[in-house]
């Protein structure tokens, strides 16, 4: 069945545990947590102590951690110890350190997954693809919930599949950005193994049809 990632980004800071508890007793799968440094993208959320009170809230929900950052290998270790199950960080961020990345985060401790925007192709995450647990299709500009879905995600994911497929890998496959009950379905039959999902989920009226809508699309 298709996973539901809820992205913290829409969730209410003034209360986070309690607007996760909320959907995670509705039947979201896990948590997303955006992490921005307001210079590898043009915004700043927030950072490793944010989750560490999280998880000490929630301490058994799967803690899925997308760095946006410019220095992932600096911060991974601060993100593992707070609690984070996998961490993944953007292709474009070290276009010229990749495996050192991934040594790190797994050196922590973690998962490991890679992350492209929507101008990188999805060839360029393929010689890492054995060492990875997860590759992340950017659908919108990462920087913020809210925007709209880009198709071009949707080939991306269908590529990767393939190229997964072909190469009897596992490496789960997830989709991030204007992820809703139109757009979700699209790349489950596309590929998507987990879809994020932030304002869809966090500000819907009825969460529980959006999230049967997305586990049903597989
Ligand atoms: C964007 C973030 C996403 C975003 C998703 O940079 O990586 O996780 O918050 O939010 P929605 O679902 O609102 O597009
Ligand atoms: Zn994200």
């Amino acid at each position: 069945m298709t996973k539901i990632a809820a992205s913290i980004l829409s969730a209410d800071f003034a209360d986070l545990a309690a607007d996760c508890q909320r959907l995670l007793n509705q039947g979201t799968d896990l948590l997303h947590f955006d992490v921005m440094d307001g210079h590898f993208v043009p915004n700043i959320s927030f950072g490793a102590p944010v989750l560490e009170c999280l998880h000490k809230a929630l301490p058994e929900v799967f803690y899925d951690v997308h760095l946006m950052i410019s220095d992932p290998v600096k911060y991974a270790p601060d993100f593992a110890k707070a609690g984070a199950n996998l961490i993944t960080f953007h292709l474009e961020a070290v276009p010229d350190a990749v495996p050192e990345t991934i040594a790190a985060i797994r050196a922590a401790g973690c998962q490991v997954g890679i992350s492209i925007k929507p101008g990188t192709p999805a060839e360029a995450v393929y010689p890492y693809l054995d060492d990875l647990d997860l590759v992340l299709v950017m659908s919108v500009e990462p920087g913020f919930g809210g925007q709209k879905f880009m198709p071009s995600a949707l080939d991306k994911l269908s590529a990767l599949r393939a190229e997964r497929d072909r190469r009897s890998l596992h490496t789960l496959l997830e989709v991030d950005g204007g992820v809703n009950t139109e757009t979700g379905p699209q790349c489950a039959a596309a590929g998507a193994d987990w879809l994020v999902t932030g304002s869809a989920l966090f500000k819907a009226k009825d969460p529980a049809a959006v999230i049967d809508t997305l586990h049903g699309s597989h």
